[in-house]
Protein backbone atom coordinates (compact mmCIF):
# COMPACT_ATOMS: atom_id res chain seq x y z
CA UNK A 1 0.00 0.00 0.00
CA UNK A 2 1.83 3.48 -1.19
CA UNK A 3 1.11 6.77 -0.27
CA UNK A 4 0.59 7.76 -3.93
CA UNK A 5 2.28 11.33 -3.96
CA UNK A 6 5.51 9.92 -2.29
CA UNK A 7 5.55 6.83 -4.59
CA UNK A 8 5.32 9.55 -7.52
CA UNK A 9 8.59 10.75 -6.33
CA UNK A 10 10.12 7.61 -5.04
CA UNK A 11 9.94 6.45 -9.02
CA UNK A 12 10.67 9.27 -10.69
CA UNK A 13 14.15 9.42 -8.73
CA UNK A 14 14.46 5.90 -9.56
CA UNK A 15 13.90 6.21 -13.77
CA UNK A 16 16.35 9.24 -13.72
CA UNK A 17 18.99 7.29 -11.86
CA UNK A 18 18.75 4.11 -14.10
CA UNK A 19 18.28 5.85 -17.56
CA UNK A 20 20.86 8.67 -16.90
CA UNK A 21 20.89 10.64 -20.08
CA UNK A 22 19.98 7.67 -22.24
CA UNK A 23 16.84 7.90 -24.51
CA UNK A 24 13.55 5.31 -23.74
CA UNK A 25 11.62 4.31 -25.88
CA UNK A 26 7.82 2.98 -24.74
CA UNK A 27 5.16 1.47 -27.38
CA UNK A 28 1.89 3.08 -26.15
CA UNK A 29 -1.25 1.12 -26.90
CA UNK A 30 -3.80 3.28 -25.63
CA UNK A 31 -4.68 0.94 -22.92
CA UNK A 32 -4.20 1.60 -18.99
CA UNK A 33 -0.76 0.12 -17.77
CA UNK A 34 0.97 1.25 -21.02
CA UNK A 35 -0.47 4.97 -20.46
CA UNK A 36 0.48 4.98 -17.05
CA UNK A 37 3.95 3.79 -17.36
CA UNK A 38 4.30 6.72 -20.25
CA UNK A 39 3.18 9.53 -18.18
CA UNK A 40 5.23 8.45 -15.22
CA UNK A 41 8.65 7.86 -17.40
CA UNK A 42 7.75 11.56 -19.30
CA UNK A 43 7.13 13.11 -15.73
CA UNK A 44 10.70 11.67 -14.70
CA UNK A 45 12.76 12.31 -18.02
CA UNK A 46 10.98 14.54 -20.11
CA UNK A 47 12.47 14.60 -24.08
CA UNK A 48 14.47 11.49 -23.55
CA UNK A 49 11.33 9.56 -23.58
CA UNK A 50 9.74 9.05 -27.46
CA UNK A 51 6.59 6.79 -27.47
CA UNK A 52 5.03 4.50 -30.73
CA UNK A 53 1.91 4.90 -31.30
CA UNK A 54 0.84 1.81 -33.92
CA UNK A 55 -2.22 2.05 -35.31
CA UNK A 56 -2.93 -1.62 -36.73
CA UNK A 57 -6.51 -0.47 -37.98
CA UNK A 58 -8.17 -2.73 -35.63
CA UNK A 59 -8.88 -0.08 -32.61
CA UNK A 60 -12.07 0.98 -31.40
CA UNK A 61 -13.74 4.69 -33.05
CA UNK A 62 -11.55 7.68 -32.51
CA UNK A 63 -8.73 5.90 -30.56
CA UNK A 64 -5.92 7.20 -32.34
CA UNK A 65 -7.19 10.68 -32.10
CA UNK A 66 -7.70 10.26 -27.96
CA UNK A 67 -4.42 8.73 -27.50
CA UNK A 68 -2.60 11.56 -29.29
CA UNK A 69 -4.62 14.31 -28.08
CA UNK A 70 -3.85 13.68 -24.22
CA UNK A 71 -0.26 12.56 -24.83
CA UNK A 72 1.19 14.86 -27.71
CA UNK A 73 -1.10 17.85 -27.41
CA UNK A 74 -2.38 17.58 -23.47
CA UNK A 75 0.91 15.87 -21.94
CA UNK A 76 3.26 17.17 -24.63
CA UNK A 77 5.19 14.02 -24.59
CA UNK A 78 6.55 12.90 -28.13
CA UNK A 79 4.63 10.09 -29.73
CA UNK A 80 5.07 8.77 -33.18
CA UNK A 81 2.33 7.81 -34.78
CA UNK A 82 2.66 5.30 -36.94
CA UNK A 83 -0.65 3.78 -39.19
CA UNK A 84 0.19 0.68 -40.45
CA UNK A 85 -3.04 -0.26 -41.33
CA UNK A 86 -2.71 -1.13 -44.55
CA UNK A 87 0.22 -3.36 -43.46
CA UNK A 88 -1.76 -5.33 -41.06
CA UNK A 89 -5.00 -5.81 -43.03
CA UNK A 90 -3.03 -7.26 -46.31
CA UNK A 91 -1.07 -9.74 -44.02
CA UNK A 92 -4.82 -10.74 -42.12
CA UNK A 93 -6.26 -11.44 -46.10
CA UNK A 94 -7.55 -15.29 -46.34
CA UNK A 95 -6.68 -15.85 -42.41
CA UNK A 96 -10.18 -17.29 -40.42
CA UNK A 97 -8.57 -18.45 -37.57
CA UNK A 98 -8.77 -16.92 -34.59
CA UNK A 99 -4.88 -17.75 -33.18
CA UNK A 100 -3.16 -17.57 -36.72
CA UNK A 101 -4.69 -14.11 -36.78
CA UNK A 102 -3.49 -13.59 -32.99
CA UNK A 103 0.09 -14.55 -34.67
CA UNK A 104 0.10 -12.26 -37.26
CA UNK A 105 -1.40 -9.10 -35.77
CA UNK A 106 1.62 -10.12 -32.63
CA UNK A 107 4.28 -10.25 -35.50
CA UNK A 108 3.58 -7.11 -37.56
CA UNK A 109 3.52 -5.08 -34.49
CA UNK A 110 6.79 -5.97 -33.80
CA UNK A 111 8.10 -5.49 -37.52
CA UNK A 112 6.59 -1.94 -37.17
CA UNK A 113 7.80 -1.40 -33.87
CA UNK A 114 10.97 -2.54 -34.65
CA UNK A 115 11.44 -0.20 -37.98
CA UNK A 116 10.26 2.47 -35.69
CA UNK A 117 12.61 2.20 -33.21
CA UNK A 118 15.41 1.96 -35.51
CA UNK A 119 15.25 5.53 -36.14
CA UNK A 120 15.40 6.66 -32.75
CA UNK A 121 19.10 6.23 -33.06
CA UNK A 122 20.54 6.40 -29.55
CA UNK A 123 18.13 4.42 -27.42
CA UNK A 124 19.27 2.49 -24.79
CA UNK A 125 16.11 1.24 -22.51
CA UNK A 126 12.77 -0.11 -23.56
CA UNK A 127 9.90 0.65 -21.25
CA UNK A 128 7.10 -1.69 -20.76
CA UNK A 129 3.48 -1.06 -18.90
CA UNK A 130 4.34 -4.20 -16.92
CA UNK A 131 2.54 -4.58 -13.84
CA UNK A 132 2.70 -6.62 -11.07
CA UNK A 133 0.08 -9.40 -11.81
CA UNK A 134 2.01 -10.08 -15.30
CA UNK A 135 5.31 -10.35 -13.18
CA UNK A 136 3.69 -13.08 -11.39
CA UNK A 137 1.99 -14.70 -14.28
CA UNK A 138 5.13 -15.27 -16.02
CA UNK A 139 6.36 -16.60 -13.59
CA UNK A 140 5.22 -19.68 -12.87
CA UNK A 141 1.99 -21.51 -13.22
CA UNK A 142 1.14 -19.94 -16.99
CA UNK A 143 -1.73 -20.97 -18.87
CA UNK A 144 -1.16 -21.20 -22.96
CA UNK A 145 -4.14 -18.37 -23.33
CA UNK A 146 -2.24 -16.29 -20.78
CA UNK A 147 1.03 -16.75 -22.54
CA UNK A 148 -0.20 -15.82 -25.82
CA UNK A 149 -1.77 -13.01 -24.09
CA UNK A 150 1.42 -11.36 -22.97
CA UNK A 151 3.36 -12.55 -25.96
CA UNK A 152 1.85 -9.40 -27.71
CA UNK A 153 0.95 -7.21 -24.70
CA UNK A 154 4.89 -7.02 -23.40
CA UNK A 155 5.98 -7.66 -27.37
CA UNK A 156 7.84 -10.45 -25.82
CA UNK A 157 11.23 -11.12 -27.41
CA UNK A 158 12.02 -7.28 -28.37
CA UNK A 159 14.58 -6.09 -26.15
CA UNK A 160 16.78 -8.97 -26.88
CA UNK A 161 16.60 -8.44 -30.40
CA UNK A 162 16.73 -4.87 -30.00
CA UNK A 163 19.96 -4.61 -27.56
CA UNK A 164 17.96 -2.70 -25.16
CA UNK A 165 17.48 -2.75 -21.45
CA UNK A 166 14.60 -2.99 -20.02
CA UNK A 167 12.30 -0.38 -17.78
CA UNK A 168 9.10 -1.61 -16.02
CA UNK A 169 8.51 1.02 -13.67
CA UNK A 170 4.85 -0.07 -12.71
CA UNK A 171 6.29 -3.73 -11.77
CA UNK A 172 5.23 -3.40 -8.07
CA UNK A 173 1.98 -2.12 -8.72
CA UNK A 174 -1.59 -3.80 -8.94
CA UNK A 175 -3.99 -2.51 -11.14
CA UNK A 176 -5.24 -0.24 -8.60
CA UNK A 177 -2.75 1.35 -7.78
CA UNK A 178 -1.97 2.24 -11.27
CA UNK A 179 -5.24 3.67 -12.02
CA UNK A 180 -4.57 5.70 -8.84
CA UNK A 181 -1.07 6.82 -10.25
CA UNK A 182 -2.72 7.65 -13.26
CA UNK A 183 -5.23 10.15 -11.72
CA UNK A 184 -2.12 11.67 -9.80
CA UNK A 185 -0.33 12.19 -12.95
CA UNK A 186 -2.91 13.76 -14.62
CA UNK A 187 -4.32 11.45 -17.16
CA UNK A 188 -8.10 11.72 -18.05
CA UNK A 189 -10.74 9.73 -15.79
CA UNK A 190 -12.10 7.77 -18.84
CA UNK A 191 -8.99 6.93 -19.53
CA UNK A 192 -7.61 5.35 -16.66
CA UNK A 193 -10.80 3.31 -15.73
CA UNK A 194 -11.08 2.11 -19.26
CA UNK A 195 -12.34 -1.40 -20.13
CA UNK A 196 -9.26 -3.90 -20.93
CA UNK A 197 -8.88 -3.90 -24.70
CA UNK A 198 -7.04 -6.96 -26.45
CA UNK A 199 -3.94 -6.74 -27.89
CA UNK A 200 -5.25 -8.08 -31.60
CA UNK A 201 -8.02 -5.55 -30.92
CA UNK A 202 -10.89 -5.74 -32.86
CA UNK A 203 -9.11 -8.49 -34.74
CA UNK A 204 -10.91 -11.09 -32.79
CA UNK A 205 -14.20 -9.26 -32.36
CA UNK A 206 -14.85 -9.36 -36.17
CA UNK A 207 -15.44 -13.29 -36.69
CA UNK A 208 -13.29 -14.93 -39.10
CA UNK A 209 -11.71 -13.02 -41.97
CA UNK A 210 -10.42 -9.36 -41.02
CA UNK A 211 -12.17 -6.86 -43.62
CA UNK A 212 -11.77 -3.12 -43.40
CA UNK A 213 -15.36 -3.03 -44.35
CA UNK A 214 -16.53 -4.89 -41.14
CA UNK A 215 -14.18 -3.24 -38.62
CA UNK A 216 -15.60 -0.26 -39.94
CA UNK A 217 -19.24 -1.61 -39.37
CA UNK A 218 -17.98 -3.19 -35.94
CA UNK A 219 -16.58 0.64 -34.81
CA UNK A 220 -19.94 1.94 -35.72
CA UNK A 221 -21.99 -0.49 -33.79
CA UNK A 222 -19.26 -0.77 -30.29
CA UNK A 223 -19.33 3.16 -30.34
CA UNK A 224 -23.19 3.25 -29.87
CA UNK A 225 -22.77 0.52 -27.48
CA UNK A 226 -20.31 1.66 -25.46
CA UNK A 227 -21.98 5.69 -25.15
CA UNK A 228 -25.20 4.47 -24.10
CA UNK A 229 -23.58 2.40 -21.67
CA UNK A 230 -21.85 5.60 -20.28
CA UNK A 231 -24.64 7.42 -20.73
CA UNK A 232 -26.60 5.05 -18.38
CA UNK A 233 -24.12 4.39 -16.30
CA UNK A 234 -23.56 0.92 -16.86
CA UNK A 235 -20.29 1.19 -18.08
CA UNK A 236 -18.60 1.56 -14.40
CA UNK A 237 -21.11 -1.61 -13.24
CA UNK A 238 -19.58 -3.89 -16.19
CA UNK A 239 -15.84 -4.83 -16.25
CA UNK A 240 -15.87 -5.23 -19.82
CA UNK A 241 -18.54 -4.55 -23.04
CA UNK A 242 -17.95 -4.25 -26.62
CA UNK A 243 -19.73 -5.19 -29.78
CA UNK A 244 -18.81 -8.61 -32.12
CA UNK A 245 -18.99 -8.60 -35.71
CA UNK A 246 -20.81 -11.66 -37.27
CA UNK A 247 -20.16 -11.83 -41.06
CA UNK A 248 -23.45 -13.97 -41.35
CA UNK A 249 -26.49 -12.52 -43.39
CA UNK A 250 -29.96 -12.42 -41.79
CA UNK A 251 -33.26 -11.06 -43.53
CA UNK A 252 -35.01 -8.29 -42.40
CA UNK A 253 -37.55 -6.25 -43.59
CA UNK A 254 -37.05 -1.86 -43.60
CA UNK A 255 -40.21 0.10 -45.26
CA UNK A 256 -41.69 -1.59 -47.56
CA UNK A 257 -38.54 -3.18 -48.57
CA UNK A 258 -36.51 -6.71 -47.61
CA UNK A 259 -33.23 -6.06 -46.29
CA UNK A 260 -30.35 -9.00 -45.74
CA UNK A 261 -27.50 -7.94 -43.39
CA UNK A 262 -24.85 -8.55 -41.34
CA UNK A 263 -25.52 -9.33 -37.22
CA UNK A 264 -24.41 -7.59 -34.64
CA UNK A 265 -23.82 -9.34 -30.77
CA UNK A 266 -23.49 -7.44 -27.77
CA UNK A 267 -21.27 -8.80 -24.73
CA UNK A 268 -20.98 -7.17 -21.30
CA UNK A 269 -19.35 -9.08 -18.47
CA UNK A 270 -18.89 -8.53 -14.64
CA UNK A 271 -15.97 -10.38 -13.43
CA UNK A 272 -13.11 -9.83 -10.75
CA UNK A 273 -10.03 -11.65 -12.25
CA UNK A 274 -11.85 -12.46 -16.06
CA UNK A 275 -10.90 -15.89 -15.39
CA UNK A 276 -14.57 -16.81 -14.79
CA UNK A 277 -17.25 -13.78 -15.58
CA UNK A 278 -21.00 -13.39 -15.58
CA UNK A 279 -23.08 -12.13 -18.71
CA UNK A 280 -24.08 -8.58 -17.16
CA UNK A 281 -28.38 -8.20 -16.33
CA UNK A 282 -28.19 -4.77 -18.61
CA UNK A 283 -32.05 -3.24 -18.31
CA UNK A 284 -34.38 -3.89 -21.31
CA UNK A 285 -34.57 -0.49 -21.30
CA UNK A 286 -30.81 0.45 -22.29
CA UNK A 287 -30.33 -3.06 -24.66
CA UNK A 288 -33.50 -1.85 -26.66
CA UNK A 289 -32.06 1.29 -27.41
CA UNK A 290 -28.65 0.57 -28.68
CA UNK A 291 -30.63 -2.28 -30.42
CA UNK A 292 -32.19 0.69 -32.27
CA UNK A 293 -29.86 3.07 -32.36
CA UNK A 294 -27.27 0.93 -34.21
CA UNK A 295 -30.26 -0.38 -36.93
CA UNK A 296 -31.45 2.67 -37.47
CA UNK A 297 -28.05 4.44 -37.43
CA UNK A 298 -25.75 1.93 -39.45
CA UNK A 299 -26.25 1.16 -42.77
CA UNK A 300 -25.06 -2.82 -42.94
CA UNK A 301 -26.39 -4.03 -39.86
CA UNK A 302 -30.19 -5.52 -39.57
CA UNK A 303 -30.22 -7.47 -36.29
CA UNK A 304 -28.34 -6.85 -32.98
CA UNK A 305 -28.27 -9.47 -30.13
CA UNK A 306 -27.12 -10.05 -26.59
CA UNK A 307 -24.81 -12.85 -25.55
CA UNK A 308 -26.13 -14.26 -22.44
CA UNK A 309 -23.03 -17.13 -22.18
CA UNK A 310 -21.17 -17.00 -18.58
CA UNK A 311 -17.29 -17.65 -18.55
CA UNK A 312 -17.11 -21.12 -18.38
CA UNK A 313 -17.50 -22.45 -20.61
CA UNK A 314 -17.87 -19.90 -23.07
CA UNK A 315 -14.82 -17.20 -23.11
CA UNK A 316 -15.20 -13.22 -22.67
CA UNK A 317 -14.18 -12.48 -26.25
CA UNK A 318 -15.97 -14.46 -29.32
CA UNK A 319 -12.59 -15.55 -30.72
P1 LIG B 1 -11.12 -14.51 -22.74
O1 LIG B 1 -11.73 -14.26 -24.08
O2 LIG B 1 -9.99 -15.48 -22.79
O3 LIG B 1 -10.49 -13.13 -22.28
O4 LIG B 1 -12.15 -14.90 -21.71
C1 LIG B 1 -10.01 -12.83 -20.98
C2 LIG B 1 -9.45 -11.43 -21.01
O5 LIG B 1 -8.28 -11.40 -21.83
C3 LIG B 1 -8.46 -10.53 -22.92
N1 LIG B 1 -7.84 -11.14 -24.10
C4 LIG B 1 -6.70 -10.73 -24.68
N2 LIG B 1 -5.86 -9.71 -24.37
N3 LIG B 1 -4.48 -10.32 -26.18
C5 LIG B 1 -4.77 -9.51 -25.14
O6 LIG B 1 -4.01 -8.58 -24.89
C6 LIG B 1 -5.26 -11.36 -26.56
O7 LIG B 1 -4.97 -12.07 -27.51
C7 LIG B 1 -6.43 -11.58 -25.75
N4 LIG B 1 -7.44 -12.49 -25.81
C8 LIG B 1 -8.28 -12.20 -24.79
C9 LIG B 1 -9.96 -10.33 -23.06
O8 LIG B 1 -10.28 -9.10 -23.69
C10 LIG B 1 -10.41 -10.41 -21.63
O9 LIG B 1 -10.22 -9.17 -20.96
Amino acid sequence: DWNMPDYVEEAIGKIRATVGSDQVILGLSGGVDSSVAAALIHRAIGDQLTCVFVDNGLLRANEARQVMETFAKNLAVKVIHVDASRDFYRSLTGITDPEAKRKIIGREFVEVFQCESAKISDAKWLAQGTIYPDVIESAGGKTKKAHTIKSHHNVGGLPETMHLKLLEPLRELFKDEVRELGLVLGLPRDMVFRHPFPGPGLGVRILGEVKYEYAELLRQADHIFIEELQRSGWYEKTSQAFAVFLPVKSVGVMGDGRTYEYVIALRAVQTQDFMTANWAELPYSLLSKVSNRIINEIRGINRVVYDISGKPPATIEWE
